[in-house]
C-alpha cells in the first residue's frame, strides 16, 4: 500500500519514514506524482492547511495521503505567529528573519510571560475519502538569546524546560521523542495501524 506524503521536503519525508517504520506502507513524496499541484496554504488554521494539502494530494492520486502543518504559538503574542510561522519575518520564508522578528517582538517581556508551544497537525485522507486529524503539542519557553546550533527554524530560542535545553541543543532523536511533530506522527501511526489491521492490508 502506498502512502503519499504532501511534502517535497526530503528531511520531513525521512522523519515520516522513521515514524512509520515497519508498517507495510511504501512512503512516497507528492513530488513523485506529476499530477499533484502545489497547494497554496490559504487556510486560517493549521488544521485547515493540513487538510487542504492532504485533500489535494488525494484528489490527484486517490491513494492514502498524509499532510502536516506546524506553528509556534507564543502566549505573549496572543498565539502568534501560529499558522503564519513560516513567513513571520517576511514573504521569503527565512528562518533567520523569523527568529529575529520573534526576539524583537518579545524584547523586554519577562521570563514568566515567555511561554510558548509548538503544535503540529497531521491530516490523513484514506483512499475512500475518509479523514482523520490528529495533533501533537510541545510546551516550552522562548529565550531572549539563541542557544545551540542544531535543528532548524525557531529551535535555537525554544527551550524545553524539563530538559533545560533548547531544541537546537538536542540530537534529532532526543527532539523527536518529545517534539510536537514526534507526538503527532506517533498518533498518526496508531491510526494507520488500526486502519491497516481492520482493512485487511496487513
Ligand atoms: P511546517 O508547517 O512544518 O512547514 O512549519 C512551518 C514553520 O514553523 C517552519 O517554517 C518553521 O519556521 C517552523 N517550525 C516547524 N517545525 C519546527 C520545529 O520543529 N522547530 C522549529 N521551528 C519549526
Amino acid at each position: 500500500m502506498q502512502l503519499v506524503f504532501a511534502s517535497r521536503n526530503p528531511d520531513k519525508i525521512a522523519e515520516l519514514r522513521d515514524a512509520l517504520n515497519n508498517l507495510p506502507l511504501e512512503i512516497r513524496s507528492a513530488a513523485e506524482f506529476p499530477g499533484v499541484p502545489e497547494v497554496d496554504e490559504t487556510g486560517t488554521t493549521l488544521e485547515a492547511n493540513a487538510l487542504l494539502k492532504a485533500r489535494a494530494v488525494h484528489r490527484a492520486t486517490h491513494c492514502l495521503c498524509l499532510a502536516d502543518d506546524t506553528g509556534l504559538e507564543v502566549e505573549a503574542l496572543g498565539g502568534a505567529p501560529g499558522v503564519h510561522s513560516a513567513r513571520f519575518g517576511g514573504r521569503e520564508q527565512s528562518y533567520e528573519k523569523n527568529l529575529a522578528k520573534l526576539l524583537e517582538a518579545l524584547r523586554g517581556v519577562p521570563e514568566a510571560q515567555r511561554g510558548a508551544r509548538f503544535r503540529t497537525v497531521v491530516a490523513t485522507v484514506f483512499p475512500d475519502g475518509a479523514e482523520v486529524v490528529v495533533e501533537g503539542v510541545c510546551a516550552g519557553r522562548i529565550l531572549s538569546q539563541r542557544r545551540g546550533s542544531g535543528g532548524f527554524g525557531y529551535d535555537p530560542v525554544f527551550c524545553f524546560p524539563e530538559a533545560g535545553k533548547t531544541f537546537a541543543e538536542m540530537s534529532l532523536a532526543e527532539k523527536q521523542r518529545i517534539s510536537h511533530r514526534g507526538h503527532a506522527m506517533r498518533k498518526a501511526r496508531v491510526i494507520l495501524e488500526e486502519w491497516l489491521r481492520t482493512s485487511g492490508k496487513r
